[in-house]
């Protein structure tokens, strides 16, 4: 590989250096590009555009390839546990296990929410969509703990980096607790993360509330394969937030936001809704297709196309399996699950999906088995928030560790040149 490249712009050349990745990625370093030639780059959508050198997540589109710090994510699903993973990313490396025990007591220091918080909560109505609500209690986490993150401070870093672990689930759960009239429960120390976000979710005081271990594997292993994704659009809006310096509940707060969008991580509530309508209107698979390759017709099949996976998803494989072994150990008849699987087969099968290389996505499958462990459709994308939070805060703490500049990217301005102000009684 050339250790420059040249680019020729009116008849002058200019130069710039090359970088390749651990993996082989080549990167044009354009960081002098408007200084030597006046020129900037147009990319809209940061499609070919590379925001940051990351040792987090190495995806391979082509490939269907997907390593958390250097390892398969196939591996880590099968073999790892949530909160493992959690501090892999965080991290950088797998925990001992005294390492992953102290971790877990950390994170149990911060795992009671301010009382007052339950003010702001009370402030929605039932009906609020809980990303909205969950966006909203992260961001007045920090009215609650307001003393700023010095990431230079290992030790001020690590408590954050726990508090935002310990507190997030909590609030994540009480914004079902919520759009149920039910009270809001308090995370219980001496239960695992994942158990207690079942009993967080659905325990009621008036009886005891059986976790059933299934269930409980099958939301680890989703939360893992949801745990980071490089630089993803709520991953990058962390990190561009995070870029002004802002405090990591605000910048996750933020992640929340730019996940909940039907295009991202809004689309397995999207997925759920679209497979309901078809079931609805008699499983007619191919109408849908159809409308979807309609360029007049706004409907996507949504779980389907990424902008990184010109090859199937791993985690759609993984997720897929997994909605199989789970509906059947619990006992659970989908006919959404059936009709997922034609829907995959026919746009599989389909010149238009194959041409522009159209997978099922991470979010194709993981609704079923939400629904099967009886999550409803609007916490969908809580849910994948709470498996996103743990890349959100590697990338924001990598980023701040690099002393990564703030994020202002440039534009080309297309609008009116300079004109006179003309005044009120002459428009
Ligand atoms: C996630 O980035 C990440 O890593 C995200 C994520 C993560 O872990 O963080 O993986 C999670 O967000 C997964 C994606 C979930 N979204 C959906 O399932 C929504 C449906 N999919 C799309 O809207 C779309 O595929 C995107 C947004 C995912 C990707 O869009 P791109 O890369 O901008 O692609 P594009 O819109 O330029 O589409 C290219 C072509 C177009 O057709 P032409 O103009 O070339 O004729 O493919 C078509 C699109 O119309 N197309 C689809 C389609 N997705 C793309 N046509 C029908 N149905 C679809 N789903």
């Amino acid at each position: 590989m050339s250790k420059t490249a040249i680019l020729e712009l009116d008849g002058k050349k200019y130069e710039f250096p090359v970088f390749v990745g651990t993996e082989n990625e080549v990167a044009i370093d354009i960081n002098k590009l408007r200084d030597v030639s006046g020129a900037i780059t147009l990319d809209p959508g940061y499609k070919n555009s590379g925001a940051c050198k990351s040792e987090i997540t190495f995806l391979d589109g082509e490939e269907g390839i997907l390593r958390y710090r250097g390892y398969a994510i196939e591996d880590l699903a099968e073999k790892a546990n949530f909160l493992e993973v959690t501090y892999l990313l965080i991290f950088g490396e797998l925990p001992k296990k005294s390492d992953l025990e102290r971790f877990e007591t950390d994170i149990r220091k911060y795992t009671l929410v301010n009382e007052e918080m339950k003010n702001i909560i009370d402030g929605f109505p039932k009906t609020a969509h809980p990303m909205g609500v969950l966006a909203a209690l992260t961001s007045a986490l920090t009215a609650f703990n307001p003393k700023s993150v010095n990431p230079e401070n290992e030790k001020d870093l690590y408590e954050a980096i726990c508090k935002t672990i310990g507190k997030f689930l909590v609030i994540a759960t009480w914004t079902y607790r919520k759009s149920m009239g039910y009270p809001l429960n308090y995370y219980d120390n001496t239960k695992g993360y994942v158990d207690n976000f079942m009993n967080l979710m659905f325990s009621l005081p008036t009886g005891p509330y059986k976790i059933d271990p299934v269930v409980v594997n099958a939301l680890d292993k989703l939360f893992i394969l949801h745990a980071d994704h490089e630089q993803n659009c709520s991953t990058s809006t962390v990190r561009m937030v995070g870029s002004s310096h802002a405090g990591l509940f605000a910048s996750i707060s933020a992640g929340v936001s730019a996940l909940w969008g039907p295009l991202h991580g809004g689309a397995n509530q999207a997925v759920l809704e679209m497979l309901d309508e078809i079931n609805k209107s008699g499983g007619d698979v191919e109408k849908f297709i159809l409308k979807a390759k309609d360029k007049n017709d706004p409907f996507r099949l949504m779980g389907f196309g990424h902008r990184v996976y010109k090859n199937f998803d791993p985690r759609a494989k993984i997720i897929k399996k997994a909605a199989d072994e789970v509906l059947t150990a619990l006992g659970v008849e989908d006919p959404l699950l059936d009709i997922a699987m034609k829907l995959e087969q026919a746009a599989l099968n389909d010149e238009y999906f194959k041409a522009r290389s159209l997978y099922p996505n991470v979010d194709f499958y993981s609704g079923i088995i939400y629904r099967a462990l009886g999550i409803p459709t609007d916490m969908f994308t809580v849910m994948f928030a709470i498996g996103r939070l743990p890349g959100w805060i590697a990338q924001w703490k990598e980023m701040r560790l690099n002393k990564e500049p703030i994020g202002r990217p440039r534009q080309v301005y297309t609008g009116s040149p300079l004109r006179d102000f003309v005044d009120m009684d002459k428009r």
